[in-house]
């Protein structure tokens, strides 16, 4: 029996997943990045988040932040951000020393002050997601440390400006969306001009993938381009789109190009296409992913009283498919649990300690 839903996590939390063949058939271990290398990962992805808040901030000035619409303290908001970002990546760049990725050109498509507001929730939101996915293969507690910090650093950020300037919902759920390096030189690929140095390190981004604005619900375009994949010999491969936000994963099939987005997400989504229905890896990738933003109007007359969240609030994946006959389904939606917690009591046991980041990431090293 193939069940398409698994669990891949850490033993006394969650049961692990088998491991995934690569490229070309063959299995090989992990690559396992040194701290170089996730260093300088992280140090690239400040070097655009830096040239995003440059060029936003000398684009627009106070008054055409004022003509949009924005309160006074929101471009001085993103001042002090974008000095943020110079002083982590001088940290980082110190830590380098001549290891250090130099910067590259970068080029954010900004028409206004509306563009740059959206587009800085979902960068910070990459750098969130990039700083999971990468914590816990730093070795060095000392950068371990740094890491986390930069971690919910991003978060605050990508609070703030979803809340105060977008005024839509903070949060996109109990759990933030990890993304590998890979995943997130994909992402980021679109803004990058050019490089003088190595800007992948030993990461392989994926295709490009193009999802044009959708919303929970509809039937989304994925523009991607992989003839091979298309019209060659894996032309019958089913395709999917890979949904993935927080610790879930839900898939569904690829039609004619489009896929439809599950009504239930919320917030900035990554969509990856995958030619496997139930994990989203390097081997399994064709293209992507993108990010949506399905962010919504956040409205405080909707906050429950009694502890019950309101029901416009739910963006929780409930779908869980087995499939008899190991074959993957064609048609039908389904979600993969990528970490999942084996009791409430235990994840409250987690949130009450007073437990941090580092020590939780440490924890679960040692798991
Ligand atoms: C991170 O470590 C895991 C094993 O714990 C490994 O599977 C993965 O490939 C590593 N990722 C990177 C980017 O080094
Ligand atoms: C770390 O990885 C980089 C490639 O990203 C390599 O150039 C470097 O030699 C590695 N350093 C160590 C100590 O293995
Ligand atoms: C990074 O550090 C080097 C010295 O190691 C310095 O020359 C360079 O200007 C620094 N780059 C940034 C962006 O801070
Ligand atoms: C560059 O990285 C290597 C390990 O990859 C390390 O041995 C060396 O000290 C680093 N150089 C500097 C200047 O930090
Ligand atoms: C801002 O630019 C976007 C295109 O990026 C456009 O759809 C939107 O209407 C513009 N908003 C204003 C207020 O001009
Ligand atoms: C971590 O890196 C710092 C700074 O390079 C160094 O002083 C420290 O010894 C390293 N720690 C370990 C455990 O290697
Ligand atoms: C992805 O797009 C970037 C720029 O938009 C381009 O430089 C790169 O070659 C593209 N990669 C692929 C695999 O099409
Ligand atoms: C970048 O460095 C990695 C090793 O860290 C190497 O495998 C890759 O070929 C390099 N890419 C370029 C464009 O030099
Ligand atoms: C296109 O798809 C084929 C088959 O899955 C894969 O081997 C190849 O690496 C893909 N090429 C690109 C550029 O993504
Ligand atoms: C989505 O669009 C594709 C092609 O445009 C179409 O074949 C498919 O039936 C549509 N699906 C839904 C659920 O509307
Ligand atoms: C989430 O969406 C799927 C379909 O995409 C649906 O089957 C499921 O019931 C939804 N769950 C919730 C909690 O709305
Ligand atoms: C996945 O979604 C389910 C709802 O179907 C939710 O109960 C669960 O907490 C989610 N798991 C994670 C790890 O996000």
């Amino acid at each position: 029996m193939r069940l398409l839903y698994a669990l891949i996590a850490l033993p006394a939390l969650v049961a692990r997943a088998g491991p995934v063949s690569r490229h070309g058939g063959t299995t090989s271990p992990n690559i396992r990045a040194n701290d170089t290398a996730l260093l300088n990962f992280a140090l690239s992805l400040g070097n655009l988040q830096n040239a995003f808040y440059n060029q936003g901030l000398s684009q627009f000035d106070d008054s055409a932040f004022n003509s949009s619409g924005y309160g006074p303290g929101i471009r001085n908001g993103f001042i002090q951000i974008g000095q943020s970002k110079q002083v982590q990546v001088a940290l980082i760049n110190e830590t380098l020393g001549a290891n250090a990725t130099a910067p590259c050109t970068y080029n954010f498509p900004l028409d206004n002050v509306t563009t740059f507001a959206n587009l800085s929730q979902v960068i910070e939101n990459i750098g969130t997601s990039a700083y999971i996915g990468t914590a816990q293969n730093i070795t060095n507690a000392t950068y371990q440390t740094i890491a986390a910090s930069i971690l919910s650093n991003n978060a605050r950020y990508a609070s703030w400006v979803a809340y105060q300037v977008n005024e839509v919902e903070p949060w996109d759920g109990p759990f933030d969306t990890p993304l590998t390096p890979s995943q997130v030189e994909t992402l980021i690929a679109p803004y990058i001009v050019s490089c003088p140095g190595n800007l992948t390190g030993p990461f392989t981004p994926a295709g490009n993938l193009t999802i044009p604005p959708t919303s929970a619900g509809s039937n989304a375009t994925f523009i991607f381009n992989n003839v091979t994949e298309l019209t060659g010999a894996n032309a019958s491969t089913p395709l999917f789109a890979a949904y993935l936000q927080g610790l879930n994963q839900t898939f569904v099939p690829i039609t004619n190009g489009s896929a439809t987005v599950p009504n239930n997400l919320t917030g900035i989504v990554y969509a990856a296409v995958t030619n496997s229905s139930t994990v989203v890896s390097n081997d399994t990738t064709v293209a992507g992913p993108a990010w949506i933003n399905l962010s919504y109007r956040y409205n405080t007359t909707e906050t429950s009283e009694g502890g019950t969240p309101p029901t416009s609030t739910t963006s929780i994946v409930t779908v869980t498919e087995t499939s008899e006959g190991g074959t993957p389904p064609t048609s039908t939606t389904s979600v993969v649990t990528i970490w999942t917690i084996s009791s409430q009591s235990k994840s409250d046991s987690l949130s009450g300690s007073g437990i941090d980041g580092v020590s939780l990431i440490s924890a679960l090293r040692e798991l």
